[in-house]
């Protein structure tokens, strides 16, 4: 057998499915989705086919009216079950009748209280990297494409959304029915549906935003830019190929900020600051349009195809809507942060290398901001080495000719090869593609926004607290540059006096406290541990909550308590945010 990707069981050589129809029912008391789904193959398949699945619950397989002789023969705790259809006989298209498990690992459902309106249950779904194959038997690799059509049966007070066009709505009973369709293909990744008491707001012709009703008016406040977004993307990327971009807002437990899932981002209501603060998240999942949507990384291993180019482009993007000042800020911040990282997981470890060798890892534990941030240095050392005009013209020569394609790192690099020979010249993208760390050898960002926190910062170091008035001013991003660059501990009155002067509290911005309460705990500032259990019950951005965890593994006081907050919240979070953290203190023998 031929196994084109470490974590897909799929065997491309046999075929490939080129669309599903898929009939969802879905079930609150028993958290189980009900589905009939028909597949139709890009070409006639003949013997085996092997489609990947978890937790499923397979009833019947039937093709051209007969039942298909099928066996569950492999299985592996991170990749799932292999399902192996038998004795294929050139069929080219065949219907499976399943249900998922109650513990679909891509699935959340959340009781009312968990949700703003306190109410209605609420679902949402989660396939990156590979939780698709939770959902429905599938080949989940990233470089198989498909179209597919989704009608989703739910309780009538309820709302279902899928990442794809909406073209009706019915009621049955005590149910209603929602009716989509996705013309354009998509890896299954990209599959995503969301279920709750939600509201619409248009934002512009094109954009609007899915929430709950208690909180839809701050969201279209928030995110009332959108549709100016989208043209500044075109501009850079190309032309917008998906039709509509929507927003869903997710209850406060989504493990992620944002998920680019296609027409519709489904977004962590923590970006909800009422300040439109935090829309380069937005901008962030816009670019994946393109970089990751339109062009897709072939495997996990090439993910910063993904993820560097989407920086990339988040960063260009901010640079024209928030200006340059901005930019370059965010630019250093990140540049520290990518250094943070690298030497927590070790400069020379595998992980900092933009193509990983990832048979055998488990892309949820393992996924860092490394490809992000050393993804999109390096495009950045490529847009400098040749000038900005040249180099945008090859991000719409690449967007262009890879559209609804997957790509290689090795077929990117050749592709640079043939369109900017002088970029392999002047840059060494080998280097920096195969080789961990960070190369000295290249252009650094500035920034006097940048600066001026240093500046605060030595002076504290030297025995000067700033005062409220020196930072009253400063930006969002200049209070995270203050507090990831505070030393790791320092005495328990300053994390006091930073918190009051910083108005912390008033902020209501989650993204100050992955730093903050890392520091309370190296502080040991211990009457700060309430509210940290309480946030960290709340929120389950991965992003936020890992920084807590690991300086509480640290920390002689407060490792103690990790396993047993893991255990207090872990019914209120999704299985990915659970697992990665349960992961992270059995690493630490906890
Ligand atoms: N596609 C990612 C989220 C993701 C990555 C899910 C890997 C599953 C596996 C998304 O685009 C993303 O990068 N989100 C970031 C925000 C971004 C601005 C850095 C996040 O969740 O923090
Ligand atoms: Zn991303």
């Amino acid at each position: 057998m031929t196994r084109h990707d470490p974590h897909s069981y799929a065997d491309l050589t046999q075929g490939k499915i080129a669309h599903i129809d898929l009939h969802i029912k879905t079930d609150f008391d028993t958290h189980i989705l009900k589905i009939e789904a028909e597949y139709r193959l890009e070409e006639p398949v003949s013997g085996s086919l092997f489609l990947d699945t978890v937790g499923i619950d397979l009833k019947q397989a039937i093709a051209s009216g007969q039942n298909l002789q099928w066996e569950f023969d492999e299985q592996d705790e991170l990749l799932g079950e292999r399902l192996h259809l038998k004795n294929l006989d050139g069929v080219s298209s065949f219907t499976l009748a399943f249900s998922t498990s109650s513990v679909a690992r891509a699935l959340q459902w959340l009781p009312g209280v968990q949700t703003a309106g306190g109410q209605h249950p609420f679902l949402y779904s989660q396939c990156q990297a590979i939780h698709a194959r939770s959902i429905f038997p599938c080949q989940d690799t990233p470089s198989v494409r498909f179209t597919f059509s989704a009608e989703v049966e739910v309780p009538k007070a309820l709302t279902a959304v899928v990442a794809a066009e909406q073209i009706g709505v019915e009621e049955r009973g005590e149910s209603r029915i929602f009716r989509f369709k996705m013309p354009q293909p998509i890896p299954s990744y990209l599959f995503a549906i969301g279920v709750g008491h939600l509201a619409f707001r248009e934002l512009g012709s094109r954009t609007g935003v899915y929430a709950e009703p208690e909180i839809v008016e701050a969201a279209t406040w928030e995110f009332a830019e959108n549709e100016a977004k989208i043209m500044e993307a075109e501009k850079l990327l190309g032309p917008y190929l998906w039709g509509r971009y929507d927003l869903l807002i997710l209850p406060p437990s989504f493990p992620y900020g944002g998920m680019e899932n296609p027409r519709l981002t489904f977004l962590t209501p923590t970006a909800i600051l009422g300040t439109r603060g935090q829309t380069c998240l937005i901008t962030h999942e816009l670019a994946h349009a393109w970089t990751g949507n339109l062009v897709t990384n072939a495997t996990w291993e090439d993910f910063w195809l993904n993820e560097g180019w989407t920086t990339y482009a988040e960063t260009r993007i901010t640079e024209v809507l928030e200006g340059k000042e901005i930019a370059d800020l965010m630019a250093v911040y990140d540049e520290h942060r990518l250094f943070e990282v690298m030497e927590r997981v070790g400069m020379d470890s595998p992980l900092t290398c933009l193509k990983v060798p990832s048979e055998g890892r488990d892309p949820d534990a393992t996924t860092t901001i490394i490809p992000y941030y050393k993804g999109c240095f390096l495009l950045k050392e490529c847009e400098h080495v040749i000038g900005r005009e040249r180099f945008d013209a090859f991000i719409q020569k690449y967007t262009g000719k890879y559209q609804f394609q997957s790509l290689t790192t090795e077929a990117f690099i050749e592709f640079l090869k043939q369109e900017l020979p002088e970029v392999i010249e002047k840059v060494d993208v080998y280097e920096w593609i195969y080789e961990p760390g960070l190369t000295e050898n290249r252009s650094r960002p500035q920034s006097t926004l940048y600066d001026e926190v240093q500046e605060i910062l030595t002076a504290y170091k030297q025995g000067t607290r700033p005062t409220k008035e020196q930072i009253a001013d400063w930006h969002r991003y200049q209070i995270f540059s203050f507090l990831q660059a505070l030393p790791v501990q320092i005495p328990v009155e300053d994390c006091k006096y930073f918190e009051a002067i910083l108005e912390l509290e008033n902020k209501n911005d989650a993204g100050n406290y992955m730093y903050f309460y890392a520091t309370c705990i190296a502080s040991g500032y211990r009457e700060s541990l309430p509210r940290i259990e309480e946030f960290i019950g709340k929120i389950g951005r991965l992003l936020y909550i890992l920084p807590i965890f690991r300086a509480m593994i640290a920390s002689d006081w407060a490792r103690a308590h990790a396993r047993r907050i893991l255990e207090q919240v872990q019914e209120r979070h999704h299985k990915i945010t659970v697992h990665v953290i349960n992961k992270l203190l059995e690493e630490a023998g906890l």
